[in-house]
């Protein structure tokens, strides 16, 4: 199968980031939410992103329109056309499983399932639909324009028919995918999210200022941003996800999650995308 048609579902920080990405590579682009207001925004970010790319030079004038040619939908009407759906909606296992399943009736037979999970095993995502060969794992990094690297995870059932043609469309994007095994947080956030939760524990320990904490990290050990600015950047109810999902699936207490990051998210502090995480925006 060629894959020629990109349906993503879900137009927030991710899904709007990868419906760009997909666009300026040459594919045809369908983006979906529900919500109105989001679809605008997404609209807003792309036209903002793809303008200071072109400007820089690392995108042509053509690629720039064809971001801005992205078809918005509110509904799934037009997923029968896709070749490769790509689900970037709320990390909520509920929600997603409903989607794979109202995808799964909709798609096209031979068309591919991703999802860009963080953290929700890609085997049980793939086990709610009739094809899990089809179902496969797109984990893209933000800022998705900028960040090179797309995690890929295959299920227990994903086919390596599957896996070769999600790993070419990959590097049709101008990414690089590297495979990891369906295991809880994968290798990014395995590794990610115990860090800025250890920062965050720091943090609460007296050890540093929020300024110290991130300083440290940026000039010693020359990370282009400390954790808690990352947080803010991935939000700290993700962040918070992911560790109570290390902490479930693997029943290791080495992952509990540092009370202040709870407290944070009661609180409505959850980093850039509500103004205020440990910096304010
Ligand atoms: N589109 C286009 N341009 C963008 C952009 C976007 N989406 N986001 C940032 N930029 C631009 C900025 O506007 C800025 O442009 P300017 O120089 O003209 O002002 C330029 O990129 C550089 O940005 P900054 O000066 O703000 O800062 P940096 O040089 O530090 O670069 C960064 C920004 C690429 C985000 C860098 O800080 C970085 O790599 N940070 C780490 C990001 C990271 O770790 N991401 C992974 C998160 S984990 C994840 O996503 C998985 C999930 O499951 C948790």
């Amino acid at each position: 199968m060629d894959i020629k048609h990109i349906f993503v579902v879900g137009a927030g920080t991710m899904g709007n980031g990868i419906a760009q990405a997909a666009a300026v590579s040459g594919y045809q682009v369908t983006l979906m939410d529900v919500s109105p207001e989001q679809l605008e925004r997404a609209r807003e970010t792309i036209a903002k992103s793809t303008g200071k790319l072109a400007g820089k030079g690392m995108i042509s004038e053509e690629q720039r329109e064809a971001a801005l040619k992205i078809e918005l939908a509110a509904t799934l009407d037009n997923v029968p056309q896709a070749d490769l759906v790509i689900e970037a909606a709320t990390e909520n296992p509920e929600v997603k499983l409903k989607i794979f399943q109202d995808l799964d009736r909709l798609a096209k037979p031979e068309a591919i399932l991703a999802s860009n999970t963080s953290s929700i095993s890609i085997t049980r995502i793939g086990a709610a639909t009739q094809r899990p060969e089809k179902v496969i794992g797109m984990h893209f990094m933000n800022p998705v324009p900028l960040m090179k690297l797309v995690e890929i995870i295959r299920g227990l059932a994903t086919s390596e028919e599957t896996t070769t043609l999600v790993f070419e469309a990959c590097r049709q994007m101008g990414k690089e995918p590297v495979e990891a095994k369906d295991s809880p947080g994968f290798i990014s956030n395995r590794i990610l999210c115990p860090m800025i939760n250890e920062a965050i524990f720091a943090l609460q320990e007296g050890i540093g200022s929020v300024e110290a904490i991130d300083t440290v990290m940026k000039l010693g050990m020359n990370h282009p941003m400390g954790p808690l600015a990352l947080a803010d950047l991935v939000g700290l109810d993700v962040v918070l996800f992911v560790m109570e999902v290390l902490q479930r699936d693997t029943g290791d207490t080495k992952y509990r999650p540092a009370y202040l990051l709870r407290k944070m998210v009661d609180a409505g502090y959850l980093g850039r995308k509500t103004g205020k995480g440990f910096y304010d925006y």
